[in-house]
């Protein structure tokens, strides 16, 4: 059989609501042009973001059943430990309420005014607990990674010569961790070789550095390396995440993703020290280190969906229905981050909207005319989420995340007759300009007016 099925049926569903245009309209006016701030309620397909809005199986909805809701030692906890211990390796688990709270914990212990913490290309709540530390964010990405039209297949490689040139020009001193972060997910979803991973590992271990992963879609990771690595198609996902976990000293995870849960996050360290030291500041703002800012029932949950992402079915349906998206784009014309990526699709905004310069915000633009043409919510990573005053981000793009078990193949299609249609009306999508902002991470509270 050629075609892939969404490996599972449905048991429970939910309903969507389909609203007009003028009622669009005055909701996009009413959310200063940011969707973020627009009601669930009013959005028909929501691919803002594959963050914790997976849909859990059967066997997970047991699970949260089945939590042990004791402060301390709980049942739930152990068999999350256990879990996440035999997937990666690693003994010391943290459990933590998301990924941030993990990064939060990371850089108040390794960050400070001085620092630079080199990653391929830094999430932004990644970047933003770097800064917040007083430290510097530094995207050291291969340059194919900058090129929405390079067909490399680890886009989201670490340059090590990059890297090497960091350690040479600043001094190993000022470098507390390398960070990779797996699959790149504001370089477009790209995922990175175990070669550049053990190449990154290799400088790292000659500066005696730690090398620490962003693992949020580890798994997603892995199976583009059972694809596209020689020498790895034969081996099993799990044994090639074993080996990503590996190669490293830590991981921040945001359960969310890799996960399939819709809130969890995870802190796996090697040093001791650092372990006793991160558990102390688990303990000051997320909760004792056998529950961590979750719920029993949560860490259940956690325990059964990591076990399920590595089923391959599931990633060959995964992956391949971001590909079919992807495909189906190109063929009409329509400029994305080449390949595919793993999690989502990412629109070139700036080639979509060719009228609209940088500063005007070409991606935030799209953002709007895709929700007001079909009530589709997608996400800008460009200049209102990386740009800093009168420079613009590297790149503009509008990212459509697909949402883990949720959407079927019908959803996707009608966001593919949405973007195509919104493509051959393009030239009046109109600029934008920012009327208000909060000093960080913009892009979740801004608020726009159109030009
Ligand atoms: N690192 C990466 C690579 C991420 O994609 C995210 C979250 C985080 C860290 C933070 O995790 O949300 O659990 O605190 N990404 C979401 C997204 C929000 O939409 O891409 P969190």
């Amino acid at each position: 059989m050629k075609t892939i099925i969404e490996p599972f049926r449905i048991k429970v569903v939910e309903p969507i609501r389909m609203t007009t245009r003028e009622e669009r309209e005055a909701a996009l006016r009413a959310a200063g042009y940011n969707v973020f701030l627009v009601h669930a309620d009013d959005v028909l397909i929501d691919l803002l973001t594959d963050s914790g809005t997976g849909a859990m199986s059967s066997e997970q909805w047991a699970g949260i059943m089945r939590g042990d809701e004791s402060y301390a030692g709980a049942r739930s906890f152990y068999r999350f430990q256990d879990r996440l211990r035999e997937i990666t390796g690693f003994k010391n688990i943290l459990p933590t309420h998301q990924g941030r709270a993990s990064e939060r914990i990371l850089f108040e212990l390794v960050g400070g005014p001085g620092k630079v913490v080199p990653n391929n290309n830094h999430f932004d709540t990644t970047r933003a607990n770097v800064e917040h530390s007083g430290a510097e964010a530094l995207d050291l990405v291969i340059d194919e990674g900058r090129n929405p039209r390079s067909r490399h297949p680890f886009k989201g490689n670490l340059d090590p010569q990059k890297l090497e040139r960091l350690f040479r020009d600043v001094g190993a001193d000022r470098v507390p961790l390398v960070m990779v972060t797996v699959t790149n997910n504001s370089g477009g979803g790209q995922p990175v070789s175990l070669e550049n991973l053990r190449e990154i590992r290799r400088i790292c271990h000659t500066y005696n550095k730690p090398f620490f992963l962003d693992a949020c879609r580890f798994a997603e990771n892995a199976f583009f390396i059972k694809k596209r690595e020689p020498g790895q198609a034969d081996r099993s996902v799990a044994a090639i995440v074993r080996d990503m976990f590996d190669l490293a000293d830590g991981a921040t995870i945001s359960a969310k993703k890799d996960g399939l849960v819709n809130i969890g996050g995870v802190l796996l360290l090697r040093d001791e020290e650092m372990t006793r030291r991160a558990r102390n500041l688990l303990i000051l703002t997320e909760g004792f280190p056998t529950y961590g800012g979750l719920a029993g029932r949560d860490l259940e949950a956690m325990a059964q969906g990591f076990e399920e992402v590595l089923h391959e079915d599931y990633l060959t349906y995964r992956i391949r229905s971001v590909e079919y998206l992807g495909e189906k784009l190109l063929a009409a014309g329509i400029q994305i981050v080449e390949p595919p990526g793993g999690h989502a699709v990412y629109l070139d905004a700036a080639s979509f909207c060719p009228h609209i310069p940088p500063l005007e915000f070409p991606g935030q633009a799209l953002v709007c005319a895709l929700y007001r043409h079909a009530g589709i919510r997608a996400v800008e990573i460009g200049s209102v989420m990386f740009g800093r005053g009168d420079k613009p981000a590297a790149m503009e793009l509008v990212r459509l995340a697909i949402p883990r078990r949720v959407y079927t193949q019908s959803h996707i299609d009608y966001v593919l007759e949405a973007i195509i249609e919104l493509h051959k009306i393009r030239d009046q999508i109109r600029g934008l300009r920012i009327v208000e902002q909060p000093p960080a991470l913009r892009h979740f509270t801004a608020r726009f007016e159109e030009l």
